[in-house]
């Protein structure tokens, strides 16, 4: 159905287009933050937030920022996701959130409209999990969530500290900010829940917490050839089984009311020879739980796998250890129905859903009143090549966006922040 839109689709169009084009050209859709490519993607963004009238600047956690001045002094709306990709996939996944930022801003100077609330719009840094094996570095360092050690891991032979530097922050800065009346995110659902039930917008009520924790065991290293079957000490064999019984622990959890996955995601094992009995090997679960209680369930169960199994291989667990913890967020629930009339105001359908993947708004929450905007992705798919979303889609949900934020910006702010009607 064509719409008469607030919002330009064909800028929107060109504009994640002109940032999919800055990708590695063996590794289609691939920005990794920190790199030069990431940084070329960020210049491409400074420039059209300056061409769009706004006031550049990046903050000390390292986020590229576009501030429009409102009127009345009311704080700030600030809209945002990240233009970051995983390896080989991306080319909508918190680009769409940025670009439909960035067109809000178009779209309401277009109309004359001043609103009374600062707006900014956001480019958070590094969203996805960088080279530096922690994620939404950006929105954390925002947000005062980002643990102070973090700064000296290393990686590329650099640690985070050098590149928040590198990216124009400043790692010893504080970016704390108290200004914020309300946070918004448009995204890609990157599942298949809007599509099979052809349904335009979601809304989200809440986001899971991510827990990851990391595995290692150390076994003995022994001639391939001559070491009899029984008297080997095999630390992928051990850690196959384990990755075998993560995923039996989260498929039963995942049979109950709330959203549970969990994923082996990253392996590795050493020396990775042929024809050497494996020594060493490490694993790094990611667990996503819309309920805490079934995080402690699935961690308590990972635990007592780790032990038996490894116990029966003559393995030993060298490590067991939770890298990052973070608790399923409630969204706020005066924005939730903001964004609802929001959407039924361009004509859109719309479901509330849980979040199943960690959003830069799951920080935001912590400071100010959140919610999330998600369109359809084809097939769901995400985190690969194959991610797409058709532009007529991309268009419904920034127009619900600019009408949020219109709605936004005549609430009182106490009402905005009221979460008495909480969901969950
Ligand atoms: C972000 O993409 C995540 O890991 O959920
Ligand atoms: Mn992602
Ligand atoms: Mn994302």
């Amino acid at each position: 159905m064509k719409r008469n839109l607030p919002v330009r689709p064909d800028r929107i169009e060109s504009d994640i287009d002109a940032l999919a084009a800055i990708t590695e050209p063996d590794r289609p859709w691939t920005r990794r933050a920190f790199s030069p490519l990431y940084l070329e993607g960020r210049d491409y963004l400074a420039r059209r937030f300056r061409e769009a009238g706004l006031e550049v600047r990046i903050d000390a956690a390292g986020n590229l920022i576009g501030r429009r001045p409102g009127k009345a002094g009311k704080g700030t709306i600030m809209l945002g996701s990240h233009s970051d990709t995983v390896p080989a996939g991306g080319r909508f996944d918190g680009i769409a959130g940025v670009v439909a930022a960035l067109e809000v801003a178009r779209a309401l100077d277009e109309a004359g409209i001043v609103l009374d609330h600062d707006l900014e719009i956001v480019d958070f840094l590094a969203e996805e999990v960088s080279i530096f094996g922690v994620s939404c570095i950006g929105s954390r360092g925002m947000t005062g969530a980002r643990p102070s050690d973090w700064l000296e891991r290393q990686a590329d032979g650099m640690t985070l500290a050098d590149g928040i530097r590198g990216v124009g922050g400043d790692p010893v800065g504080t970016s704390g900010r108290a200004d914020i009346a309300a946070f918004l995110e448009l995204h890609i659902e990157q599942g298949p829940v809007l599509e099979t039930e052809r349904i335009d917008i979601g809304v989200v009520t809440a986001i899971a917490g991510i827990t990851r924790i990391e595995i290692r065991l150390d076994g003995r290293a022994d001639h391939a050839g001559t070491t009899p079957m029984g008297a080997r000490r095999d630390a992928l064999a051990a850690a196959a089984r384990i990755v075998h019984g993560i995923e039996d622990v989260a498929a039963a959890l995942a049979r109950g009311p709330s959203h549970f996955v969990a994923t082996v995601g990253e392996f590795s094992i050493e020396p990775n020879a042929a024809n050497v009995v494996p020594s060493h090997a490490r694993l790094l679960i990611d667990a996503r739980a819309e309920d805490p209680a079934v995080m402690l369930e699935f961690r308590d169960a990972i635990a007592e796998l780790c032990a038996t199994v490894c116990d029966r291989a003559g393995v030993a667990l060298a490590s067991l250890r939770t890298i990052s913890d973070n608790p399923a967020t409630p969204m706020a629930a005066r924005c939730v129905a903001l964004l609802e009339a929001a959407a039924a105001d361009v004509g859109a359908t719309t479901r509330r859903m849980v979040s199943g993947a960690g959003h830069d708004a799951a920080f935001l929450a912590r400071v100010a009143p959140a919610a999330m905007v998600f369109i359809r992705c084809t097939g769901g798919r995400s985190h690969a090549p194959e991610e797409w979303a058709d532009i007529d889609d991309i268009a419904l949900g920034v127009a619900t966006l600019y009408n949020a934020v219109i709605l936004i910006d005549r609430q009182p702010a106490r009402d905005i922040a009221d979460n008495t009607d909480n969901i969950r």
